[in-house]
C-alpha cells in the first residue's frame, strides 16, 4: 500500500464509509495533519471507530486517501466531531466541507441536534474553516492537549438545517 503522503490531486474524491481495514491509512494521514502529541494513536482511532453509533467518512480518488472525518453520538443530542483530516494536496477544494457535512448529516439523522468539537487555539485555519461552517467558540479548555496547549470548544446547532447536502453510499 502506498502511504497517503504520495497522493496528488486528480478527479473529485468520492466519499464512502470508513472500514476497519482503512485504519492504517487513517492513522498515517492523521499524523500528516497533526503534530505529535495532538495526532491520535492508531489505538485511539480504532477506539473511536468502535464507539456505538460512530461514523467515519472517507474520501478517496484512484484508491488514494484524500481525507476523512470521524465522529460519534455523545449524550442523546450531541454529535461529537473527533477529527477532520484533509491531505495537504486536497485542501481548499471544498473537501473538508463535504466530509464534515456528510458526517453531521449522518449524526443528525441519528438524533443529534448539536455538534461539538475541540480545536487547538493555534490552529487558525481550522478555526476559520469551522466558523465558516457555522460553528462558534463556546469555551476555552486549558491544557486540553497537554500542558499549556489550550483548545477552543466549538459548537453548531444542527436543528437549524444545513448539516449536509446529500447522502453518500455507506
Ligand atoms: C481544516 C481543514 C479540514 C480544511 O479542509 P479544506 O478541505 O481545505 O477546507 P475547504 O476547502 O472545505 O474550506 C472551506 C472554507 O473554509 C475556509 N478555510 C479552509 N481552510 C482555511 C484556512 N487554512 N485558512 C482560512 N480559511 C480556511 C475558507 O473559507 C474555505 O473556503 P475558500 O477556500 O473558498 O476560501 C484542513 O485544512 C485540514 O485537514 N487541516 C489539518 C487538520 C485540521 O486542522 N483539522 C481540523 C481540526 S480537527
Amino acid at each position: 500500500m502506498r502511504g497517503s503522503d504520495t497522493v496528488s490531486p486528480g478527479s473529485d474524491p468520492v466519499l464512502r464509509s470508513a472500514r476497519p481495514e482503512d485504519l492504517p491509512r487513517l492513522w498515517t494521514l492523521d499524523r500528516l495533519c497533526f503534530e505529535p502529541g495532538i495526532a491520535y494513536s492508531r489505538r485511539e482511532i480504532r477506539r473511536f471507530l468502535d464507539l456505538p453509533g460512530a461514523e467515519g467518512v472517507l474520501a478517496e480518488t484512484g484508491g488514494e486517501l484524500a481525507g476523512f472525518s470521524l465522529g460519534h453520538p455523545d449524550a442523546p443530542d450531541v454529535a461529537r466531531v473527533v477529527t477532520l483530516d484533509v491531505h495537504p494536496a486536497f485542501r481548499r477544494q471544498r473537501l473538508g466541507r463535504r466530509l464534515l457535512s456528510e458526517l453531521l448529516t449522518r449524526l443528525a439523522a441519528a438524533g443529534a441536534t448539536r455538534a461539538l468539537l475541540e480545536v487547538d487555539v493555534r490552529n487558525s485555519g481550522a478555526i476559520e474553516f469551522y466558523r465558516r461552517e457555522g460553528f462558534q467558540e463556546t469555551g476555552r479548555l486549558p491544557s486540553y492537549y497537554g500542558r499549556g496547549l489550550d483548545a477552543f470548544e466549538m459548537t453548531k446547532n444542527l436543528s437549524l438545517g444545513g448539516a449536509g447536502d446529500r447522502k453518500v453510499p455507506r
